[in-house]
């Protein structure tokens, strides 16, 4: 099974991380059918200083003929906001990667991590956000003006189906029995169009429970009772703020991963954290959550929930032996970005040998 894989490494820890997700791939390919190819779309702020364009034509045209898009992070520290982070944009909205996908899961070994008491975190957090990613306010339809601003918060009919439904679908595919639905539909007019949208569509799943909260109401919940969730599908902004606050539980930024989705199309999988200016270069960044995001590829794109699985098994039993200084654990080695790619490839290696 070829497939074409264009890789953004991009700016700050990007590369650092990039690499030890193509160190999983390439783990894969040696032990399995697949066969992959690997095609660099530079794209972000360093790019932009050389050529004055975040996303250069040729990178963007590797990306669009490729299978799916490997994605590090843009942004850098001496540039204007948004001057490299805008190439993301534009893929999520050139792409139309209507779907972005957030599991936020807690390992059992990473427990004591976890900032909430245990009595919170109950029978363990397994949450997959899903989160509508072309519409609403970050469809960024508005102005800036003097003493004003505004931007308009459109969803639309086709956009709300296509991704409840596609949250529904996944809820089925993973075996869950309840969809939550967050909106704010006491206040705003898309969030009542959405609702009702949820309502239309959860008549065809009627194996699956549903439930309306509140965004305001969910933000506690999230921290209260995270046991509670299972499949979260929201808006874009709702989604954006409560998958970070989720990505919080599970012991590091460095840990979460998400695919921008359109299904069939080419597909973008990258971890959740930025640039990270802070430890870039210092070769310390956690590689787990762009591992994580190879995990995606794999269940989303390549619709191989096994290889997924293995990966999965791989990172956790990793973090019983090695960790980096973000998840650091007194009892454990600290290792570096490709000390602990290294060995979560060797586990992986021994298990799709056996
Ligand atoms: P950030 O996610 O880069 O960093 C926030 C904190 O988390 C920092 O203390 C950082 O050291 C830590 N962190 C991030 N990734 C980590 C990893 N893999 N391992 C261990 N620790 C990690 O967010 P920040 O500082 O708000 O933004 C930095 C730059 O990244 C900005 O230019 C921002 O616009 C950009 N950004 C880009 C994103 C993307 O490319 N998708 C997403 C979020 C921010
Ligand atoms: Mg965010």
């Amino acid at each position: 099974m070829k497939k074409i894989i264009a890789i953004t490494r991009g700016d700050g820890c990007g590369p650092e991380v990039v690499n030890e997700g193509i160190k999983i791939l390439k783990i894969v390919s040696e032990l399995t059918d697949y066969d992959f190819e690997f095609r660099d779309a530079p794209a972000g702020g360093e790019v932009w200083k050389k050529y004055g364009t975040n996303l250069p034509e040729k990178s963007f045209d590797i990306i669009k003929k490729s299978d799916v898009l490997l994605f590090g992070a843009l942004g850098l520290p001496n540039l204007p906001p948004g001057v490299a982070e805008s190439a993301i944009l534009k893929i999520r909205q050139d792409l139309d990667l209507y779907i972005n996908l957030r599991p936020v899961k807690l390992y059992n070994v990473l427990r004591e991590i976890c900032p909430l008491k245990d009595e919170f975190i109950g029978d363990g957090i397994d949450i997959t956000f899903v989160r509508e990613n072309t519409e609403g306010l970050y469809k960024n339809i508005g102005k800036l003006e003097k003493d004003s601003a505004e931007n308009l918060m459109l969803y639309t009919r086709k956009g709300c189906e296509r991704i409840i439904k596609f949250a529904f679908e996944f809820a089925k595919r993973k075996g869950h029995n309840k969809v939550t639905s967050v909106d704010k539909a006491n206040i705003l007019k898309p969030s009542q169009l959405w609702r009702q949208i949820f309502h239309e569509i959860s008549e065809n799943y009627a194996n699956i429970e549903t439930e309306d909260i509140y965004i305001d109401s969910f933000c506690q919940w999230l921290i209260r009772a995270p046991y509670k969730f299972q499949t979260v599908a929201t808006g874009n902004m709702f989604g954006d703020i409560i998958s970070d606050e989720g990505a919080f539980l599970i012991g590091s930024l460095g840990m979460g991963s998400s695919g921008n989705i359109h299904p069939g199309k080419v597909s973008m999988y990258e971890p959740i954290h930025g640039s990270a200016p802070d430890i870039a270069g210092k070769g310390i960044a956690n590689p787990i959550g762009t591992i994580l995001s190879v995990k995606l590829m794999f269940e989303e794109s390549f619709n191989s929930s096994e290889i997924g699985n293995e990966i999965d098994n791989a990172v956790e039993a990793a973090l019983q032996e090695g960790r980096t200084v973000d998840i650091e654990s007194k009892s454990l080695k600290t290792l570096s970005t490709v000390k602990m790619g290294d060995l979560i490839a060797n586990k992986l290696k021994s298990r799709l040998k056996a």
